[in-house]
């Protein structure tokens, strides 16, 4: 069975999502730009051949920066009556409109792909000049408000900033939090089959915690003391601490010509600093007992023990002693075993194992390629081949969907998904990419 072949093609997802220099991750459920989902898109541009439009895809993301520094999880680049919580309930003023919270940083990382990869230097060099101050001013703005303390694990305020909405891990804060007290009317369960989406009970804390933020005018110093969901979250401490090493190396490596490292001399050298508390400060959060990171429960002071793939992430991020990283390696291999499609995003054996709930089970492809990253960095190609593969076998069990059933291969939530198309023309069948991008150059091939 191959449902790519009655689907649309990668590009043309793509395509169907682009709004204008912008994509939206699917239409309809998430009709605006999403932060981690532009990076990953960008790199599906990229595949394609369209260079341009892979960065204008970063440019446009960075049109929702603030002036701290910080990089919105949402940019309402235009109008949608069928998403909830809009631009009115964030209650952000300024244009365009974001929500007042971020998202993985996997931007960084990606703009060094982009740069290295793309075919067309002088356009490699302009994007990366034009887009690599205002990166480096994002990642400041994480250690700066996210770790006052130098702890050298960020945290997060919100389970929407993680990405991974309702992952077990947050079950523990999520209920430090009240309930909102006033009605809402969600979207999200009008559009996909609620049996995939959260609960109301986690939404009725979600909606609390975005309230909260704007009845404390998104005040740095008040949301660290009193925000009642603060959490360091093991995923976003990972990719944000490679996304820093990816800035630091582009800077070093004077990609853009720019001399950064004399104009930003002072940031870099900042930056270097939480490198060094990172790698010290994440070993905190290592469990020999189970052997992987945890996150951890900053209100509470408690680790929260769930296998997710979070707890894997630092291995896209190179904190993870060789040691730490085998027996990582070992417990992937015993996942796959247990969900074939993709790596569930909690770990079949968990007792929260929902196969077809959001980030409660099923697999999701972008998530997939760090890992895979991380364990071929480590010299684990035996295991990063095997999620290639297991991410391989869930789009040609259903196509482009958001996500993954992990245990049968269905696909879940919005359809012509566009970090999923990405990730199939970047990562897991690049050369139907290279036939996209020669058809794209009007290059015919002969009989
Ligand atoms: C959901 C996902 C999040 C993603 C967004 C748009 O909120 O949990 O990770 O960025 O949808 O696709």
């Amino acid at each position: 069975m191959n449902a790519k072949l009655d689907a649309l093609s990668a590009h043309d997802v793509l395509k169907l999502n682009d709004l204008g220099g912008y994509t939206v991750p699917t239409r309809g459920l998430y009709p605006f730009q999403w932060n981690w989902d532009a990076a990953i898109t960008a790199l599906g541009w990229l595949a394609a051949g369209d260079e341009a439009r892979a960065w204008r895809e970063v440019e446009r993301l960075l049109e929702g920066q603030w002036d701290n520094g910080m990089v919105p999880h949402i940019v309402f680049h235009g109008d949608a009556e069928t998403y909830f919580p809009g631009p009115e309930v964030w209650g952000v003023k300024r244009s365009p409109a974001t929500s007042a919270i971020s998202q993985p940083p996997v931007l960084a990382s990606v703009m060094k792909l982009l740069f290295e990869q793309g075919r067309d230097r002088r356009l490699a060099e302009e994007k990366l000049a034009a887009t690599l101050p205002g990166v480096i001013r994002y990642h400041l703005w994480f250690y700066r408000d996210r770790d006052p303390e130098h702890t050298g694990r960020v945290c997060s305020y919100h389970p929407w900033e993680s990405g991974m909405d309702n992952s077990p891990q947050w079950d523990g804060p999520l209920a430090g939090v009240p309930p909102v007290d006033a009605e809402y009317v969600r979207r999200d369960t009008g559009l996909v089959d609620p049996s995939e989406r959260p609960h109301k009970y986690e939404y009725d804390r979600y909606i609390y915690l975005v309230k909260f933020f704007q009845q404390n005018a998104h005040d740095a110093e008040v949301l660290y003391r009193d925000c009642p969901y603060r959490v360091e979250d093991i995923s976003l401490i990972s990719i944000l601490h490679r996304g820093t090493r990816d800035l630091i190396a582009l800077c070093e490596e004077d990609a853009a010509g720019l001399g950064l490292v004399n104009t930003h001399g002072e940031a870099l050298f900042s930056l270097k600093q939480s490198l060094a508390r990172t790698e010290e400060g994440v070993q905190a959060l290592w469990s020999d007992e189970l052997g992987y990171f945890l996150s951890r429960d900053a209100r509470a002071n408690v680790l929260l023990e769930h296998v997710t793939t979070a707890g894997i992430l630092p291995l896209f991020a190179g904190v993870a002693s060789t040691a730490q990283a085998q027996r990582m390696g070992g417990l992937l291999e015993e996942w796959l075993a247990q969900a074939p499609f993709g790596v569930a995003s909690t770990h079949p054996a968990s007792t929260r194992f929902e196969p077809k709930r959001y980030w409660r089970g099923p697999s999701w492809l972008h998530i997939n390629w760090m890992l895979a990253i991380g364990c071929e960095e480590y010299g684990m190609s035996r295991e990063a081949d095997r999620i290639k593969q297991a991410s391989q076998k869930c789009i040609a069990a259903a196509g482009y969907y958001e996500y993954f059933n992990s245990v049968t291969g269905e696909g879940c939530g919005g359809r012509d998904f566009s970090w999923t198309a990405a990730m199939d023309l970047y990562w897991l069948n690049p050369l139907e990419s290279f036939t996209a991008s020669k058809a794209a150059a009007g290059v015919v091939e002969a009989p």
